[in-house]
């Protein structure tokens, strides 16, 4: 065979092999150790001077003609292979999901996105703020001076540092900041929540360094102790899904409220879980302590720069984690904050399943 025949069949073959694997074969056959083109490479040494530079450049032709038709058509195959692949693995975004996501809620957002529901549906708007405060707000401006008690009471957590105005930092002990810094930032009326991570040094069956609060402020020219008892039932009637809840308020103390209140709620023990509703004075009931609250202190107005004179307001706060506990009857807080997928399987909820109040906000999907 000459070796223009063998070439043309070579350059062919080439361009009829249909997959990497026969343009392998077809290179070995040709470049390969003892490939026919390798093959007449070696005879170059065997000529003379003038014979070599007459046959030496057809014969790296050749070379080159193959090479570079085995590389033109590996990428030719390289690049109908990617086609293929794209075309087959096209996702069409507009399909439905196939099945359930995996993954669930977590009953502390579950109940914070209830409690936004809520709320929202009376007109307050949700509200946030540091969770690394300073100790102004976090404190100060709440009434609790320097030498307050309460100060060390809360066993906050502090930074070593302090801030650029000499304040403080620590980790906040309450939501109650939010309250200040949405009344110097937005002045009143006010109407909001502020749900969030709080930190306190405490540690034990029932405290987690970390827990959750939700605070709520209202602020308004006559505001009074009859909005914040409708306000609250409102929202525990919805929240547990019972118009059956009785409050109690009783005289407290809390330094950024004046005059303070500590709201119980009645419940009735069914087994070991506590059951929210009916009056905690009737009979196979009682009450359980559920939240603080008050008339925001006057001074509290001030230090926020609100005119005392002018405008009045409430404030509540409550546990998160707690409302949880006793809507969802868990009955160990630190399981929530284990990250245990099984206790999570068995508390979550399905991430599609948003709360609305129209379809009961704790529906279980
Ligand atoms: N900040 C209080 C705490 O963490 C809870 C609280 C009590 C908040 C009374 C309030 C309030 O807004 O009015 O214990």
């Amino acid at each position: 065979m000459s070796d223009d025949t063998q070439l043309n069949e070579t350059l062919a073959a080439i361009d009829a092999a249909d997959d990497a694997d026969a343009l392998e074969a077809i290179r070995v056959a040709a470049l390969g150790k003892k490939g026919w083109v390798s093959a007449l490479l070696k005879t170059l040494g065997g000529m003379s001077p003038e014979e070599r530079q007459v046959e030496g450049p057809k014969i790296q032709g050749t070379r080159a003609a193959v090479a570079d038709a085995i590389s033109a058509k590996k990428q030719a195959l390289d690049d109908a292979e990617l086609e293929a692949r794209l075309a087959s693995e096209r996702l069409d975004l507009t399909l439905p999901a196939p099945e359930k996501p995996s993954g669930s809620i977590h009953p502390v957002s579950r109940v914070m996105e209830e409690l936004a529901e809520i709320f929202a549906d009376l007109g307050f708007t949700v509200a946030t703020g540091p969770e690394i405060e300073d100790d102004w707000h976090n404190f100060t401006a709440l009434n609790m001076a320097e030498t307050h008690p309460a100060r060390a009471m809360h066993d906050t957590f502090y930074f070593p540092d302090k801030d650029a105005e000499g304040r403080a930092m620590l980790l906040r002990t309450h939501t109650s900041p939010v309250q200040i810094r949405s009344m110097v930032e937005n002045g009143a009326p006010v109407r909001l929540i502020a749900p969030g991570r709080v930190y306190r040094s405490d540690s034990d069956a029932t405290h987690t360094p970390m827990f959750h609060q939700i605070e709520g402020l209202v602020i308004d020219k006559d505001i009074h102790l009859g909005h914040l008892k409708w306000t609250l039932e409102t929202f525990l009637k919805a929240f547990f899904e019972t118009e059956d809840i009785v409050l109690r308020l009783r005289p407290s103390y809390f330094p950024f409220t004046e005059p303070s209140v500590e709201v119980d709620v009645g419940y009735r023990k069914e087994g070991n879980r506590r059951v929210v509703g009916g009056n905690g004075d009737d009979p196979g009931h009682d009450w359980m302590e559920l939240l603080g609250s008050g008339m925001i202190n006057a001074r509290v107005l001030e230090f926020a720069g609100l005119d005392a004179g002018k405008w009045q307001g409430f404030a509540f706060g409550v546990g998160v984690d707690r409302l949880a506990m006793l809507k969802y009857g868990m009955d160990d807080l630190r399981a929530f904050f284990d990250g245990d997928v099984r206790w999570l399987d068995h508390y979550g909820f399905d991430p599609l399943a948003v709360p609305t109040l129209s379809s009961g906000v704790g529906e279980r999907a």
